[in-house]
């Protein structure tokens, strides 16, 4: 299992030491929410505060890009650290587009992950799976921390982990949206490889809240 605290929910004001608290934890991961204020209905950060991340923290940096366009902030975050790029289907008008940007977050030696929303059909990602690293199950509609997990993503799991295995593919499945400490064994139970959360965690005590997701595997 693989934990990536969502920095959305952090308290700014304590970044250097919330990111001391995450290192000491079992968390490998940073989970970064890039919002455009157009796929979504918020903002969120820019590529200036993942670089800034990136200089003070050596966890695997996972770049969740909830935008329009994806083609172009792939890029952006490529060159401000990120060592995953996972993007939306629905941002993209055709499989052909979905498989070029694929390609071109490959291209620049970067790993690549693909994201449903909790309405579209898990079946949709089935053309993509032998070709990216990570699926991320929206189990909230993206734009906002601090949501109630959405039931649906508990199917989509299942069915990822039974195609991903039957395939003998390698795609780690993750989960992004309402995960606390009830909703973690559930999306566990169901196969998932990575757990998302963030208000959860940084709401209580980090390194606690970590442990205790941690020890739910
Ligand atoms: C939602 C984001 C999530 C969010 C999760 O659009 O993609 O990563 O920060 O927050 P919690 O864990 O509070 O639901
Ligand atoms: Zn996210």
């Amino acid at each position: 299992m693989i934990i990536a605290p969502s920095l959305l929910s952090m308290d700014f004001t304590q970044t250097l030491s919330q990111l001391k608290e995450i290192k000491e934890s079992q968390a490998t991961w940073l989970h970064f929410d890039v919002m455009d204020g157009h796929f979504v209905p918020n903002l969120s950060f820019g590529p200036d505060i993942c670089a800034q991340i990136r200089k003070h923290s050596d966890l695997f940096m996972d770049v969740h890009i909830m935008v329009s366009d994806p083609h172009y902030f792939s890029d952006v975050f490529i060159r401000a650290g990120a060592d995953l790029i996972t993007f939306h289907l629905e941002a993209c008008a055709s499989e052909e587009e979905v498989l070029s940007v694929i390609q071109k977050i490959r291209d620049k030696g970067v790993k690549v992950g693909l994201s449903i929303k909790p309405d579209t059909d898990v079946k949709s990602l089935i053309p993509f799976i032998s070709k990216i690293d990570l699926i991320l199950i929206m189990s909230v509609n993206p734009g906002y921390g601090g949501q109630s997990f959405i039931p649906n993503a508990l199917d989509k799991i299942a069915f990822l982990r039974y195609y991903i295995d039957l395939n003998k593919l390698s795609c780690l499945i993750e989960v992004d949206g309402g995960i606390n400490a009830d909703t973690a064994k559930l999306v566990l139970d169901s196969g998932a490889d990575v757990l998302v959360a963030g208000s959860y965690i940084f709401k209580h005590n980090i390194k606690e809240t970590i442990n205790t997701l941690w020890n739910l595997k």
